[in-house]
């Protein structure tokens, strides 16, 4: 049975597999094969979202198969059932499951406990979903019209990435920058360092860190060929806004710190942003930001996960 929690659980011939069929959907929209025909998948949210909920609701059905939306509030896991029992009674129902939730170790359990693939919808350590299509984004614009060289084009690239670097996001461009061999600049404010989970993931998956971590914005900046931020307030810190707003300020990804960029470099942000803080308005909204392809890629390359995982039972 295969999963996709983390980056890393898609080897370096699957990443580029999952790229070119992605690029294959999104060019041939409506004529792909039904590759989830006759299945339903259950998609489970604990948290808020936009893109990841209806990009997945819509994959699903272009697949072929039948999207069944999960609120965890309406749900007797919220009322005491074991993830263990969810899994295992969804089991009995669904082909696979797709989960945003809070601990990563849910999903976990989920995926050791139900006999389905699963699929991170992400969780408070990681967001592979978001990481894979913003890969896919930028190699879109690296390697224009040529999915087979999508994976090569992004190797020994700089991406920096500013404001909360101890993130989920930030997490996943630790993980995912290793295995992709990109170098992954991070700037934030002193005690953000990506934390001792992602490090000892790393470990296990037998990779060295390619990440730097500085308190300088200019220097993570300097050079880089994408330059990538993400809110300073993530689902669950509001308690810690203030704070936030205050020590983060200084890595807010405005002109001044684009043009220390390379000319060519790249914008790019998960979504949804707020204007004025991790990012100023010119720069969302400028020709350099790509971070409507972003959103629009998550459809492709989520239909593209889906399909690999649903091939490979
Ligand atoms: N980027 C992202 O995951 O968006 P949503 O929270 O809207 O799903």
């Amino acid at each position: 049975m295969r999963h996709f929690l983390k980056e890393t659980d898609f080897t370096a011939a699957e990443t580029a597999e999952v790229f070119v069929r992605a690029a294959r959907m999104k060019s041939g929209r409506g004529t792909e094969s039904p590759a989830l025909a006759r299945q339903s998948w259950g998609l489970l949210f604990f948290k808020k979202s936009t893109r990841t909920r209806v990009s997945f609701q819509v994959g699903v059905h272009e697949l072929g198969g039948q999207p069944v939306m999960l609120n965890a509030d309406d749900m007797q896991i919220s009322r005491g059932e074991t993830v263990a029992d969810t899994a295992r009674v969804l089991s009995r129902y669904l082909h696979g499951m797709v989960i945003r939730c809070h601990e990563h170790s849910l999903l976990e359990e989920f995926a050791a406990s139900g006999s389905m693939p699963v699929v991170n919808a992400l969780s408070d350590f990681l967001h592979p979903c978001q990481f894979l299509t913003d890969m896919f984004t930028l190699a879109e614009r690296l390697a224009p019209g040529r999915p087979e060289a999508y994976l090569d084009s992004l190797r020994g690239r700089k991406v920096a990435f500013l404001g909360d670097t101890a993130c989920n996001m930030a997490n996943s461009f630790v993980l995912g920058g290793a295995a992709l061999g990109l170098e992954v600049a991070l700037a934030g404010p002193a005690g953000y360092e990506p934390g001792e989970q992602v490090r000892a993931q790393l470990k296990k998956d037998g990779l060295a860190p390619t990440f730097s971590f500085s308190v300088d914005p200019a220097a993570a900046v300097k050079g880089a060929d994408m330059v990538y931020t993400d809110v300073w307030v993530s689902m669950g810190m509001e308690a810690e806004k203030a704070e936030r707003l205050r020590t983060m300020q200084p890595y807010q990804v405005n002109q001044k710190l684009m043009s220390l960029a390379k000319p060519s470099a790249w914008f790019m942000h998960c979504l949804p942003a707020h204007p004025g803080e991790e990012v100023s308005a010119d720069v969302l909204q400028g020709p350099r930001s790509i971070v409507f392809d972003q959103a629009e890629n998550r459809l492709h390359v989520q239909k593209a996960v889906l399909a690999h995982l649903a091939s490979s039972r």
